[in-house]
């Protein structure tokens, strides 16, 4: 048995986990750090570094213990090298490259999104490549065919604002609260869907695409002009955004005939009505629809340390020494997306 020690700490999670080649995870804990970048109603890299660097060390050891094995019996150590806020996955990266230093065991440099993408094979073994990607969080919004171990094709990515952004800042304008998302969800529970009109940005057009920040700014203006209840407002929000996914997701399955599966993951996928508009699509191209759980879904170490094990099997040697960047593209050679202000 093969044992790898995650490590994420690219955002506001900071998290640890064990993950045996046999895909089971033998301890796993995650801390949030929501309650401490409430006040602000955003995340605060400063203040996520600086909880991320008290919380490693204790949460490693935690880990451990929780999984019965001492340090010397994991194999690799795997810590996010990007992207992502960077004074965060500097920490990360720094403790990981320690404790690989202090154990003599190699230590992988892995890429956030590459944990993303890989992270619906650690449940689901049957899962073949090529399949498709629709990562929708609060920091990506993208289509990638996963065409293999290392191998991915960037066919779509947000020409500016990624969706669960969009959700939190819809959330703060209607007076919600943070994180946006489930509040907007459940605002939306009381509302109707067609009651205000709203654009949906880029629908339609040939390339597959994401644009987020004319919608926020539609609702933006019907707030102003009042007239409609939040609920109303977050319900009609709720549906552009689910359109929006689901032509442009559309349009990547035209171009990719070949998958195997359509994949949703990120926050956004926690949204029942949005998951189900997905996999209506998914089912209408008789095209199997994987979801993988929420705890999977939002970010996580135990997809970083599952993509070590994914390298380790295939033959991949890890960087001699991993750098932390705060922009990563998985796809090297994919284009930026028309209108610049392109996201990692
Ligand atoms: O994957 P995640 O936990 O972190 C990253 O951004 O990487 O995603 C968080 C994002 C936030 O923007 C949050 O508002 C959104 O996902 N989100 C949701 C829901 N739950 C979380 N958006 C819509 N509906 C939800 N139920
Ligand atoms: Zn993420």
């Amino acid at each position: 048995m093969t044992l790898v020690l995650g490590i994420e700490s690219s955002c506001d999670e900071t998290a640890v986990a064990i993950v045996a080649d046999d895909r089971r995870v033998l301890a796993e804990r995650i801390a949030s750090q929501m309650e401490a970048h409430r006040p602000f109603g955003g995340v605060v890299p400063e203040l996520a570094a600086r909880a991320h660097a008290e919380r490693l060390q204790p949460m490693a050891r935690a880990v451990l213990d929780d999984a019965g094995v001492a340090l010397a019996d994991i194999d690799a150590i795997a810590a996010t090298a990007g992207p992502g806020l960077i004074g965060g996955v500097m920490v990360g990266l720094v403790f990981g490259k320690a404790l690989a230093y202090a154990t003599g065991k190699p230590l992988f440099g892995i890429n956030h999104l590459e944990g993303h993408a890989l992270s619906p094979r650690l449940v689901d073994p049957a899962l073949r490549f090529p399949y498709l990607l629709l990562l929708v969080s609060g920091g990506h919004c993208q289509i990638l065919t996963v065409e293999g171990i290392g191998r991915y094709r960037r066919m779509a990515t947000t020409i500016d604002d990624a969706a669960g952004e969009a959700f939190d800042k819809v959330a703060n304008m209607l007076g919600l609260g943070f994180p946006g998302g489930p509040a907007v969800e459940r605002a939306a529970l009381a509302g109707d869907p067609r009651a205000v009109p709203l654009p949906r940005p880029l629908t339609g057009s040939d390339e597959p695409h994401f644009s987020f920040a004319g919608l926020k700014t539609a609702v933006l203006r019907a707030v102003e002009r009042g007239g409609h209840s939040a609920p109303d407002l977050a319900a009609s929000f709720q549906q552009a955004v689910a359109d929006c996914l689901v032509d442009r997701t559309r349009i990547a399955m035209r171009r990719r005939a070949d998958a195997t599966a359509l994949v949703v993951a990120g926050g956004v996928a926690a949204n029942k009505a949005i998951r189900a508009q997905l996999q209506a699509l998914a089912m209408a191209h008789a095209l199997p629809f994987v979801a993988p759980p929420m705890r999977l879904c939002t970010d996580n170490a135990a997809m970083i340390a599952w993509a070590a094990h994914e390298r380790l099997a295939a033959g991949l040697a890890p960087d001699a020494d991993p750098q932390a960047r705060p922009r990563w593209p998985l796809d090297p050679l994919a284009e930026a997306a028309r209108g610049a202000g392109v996201k990692a």
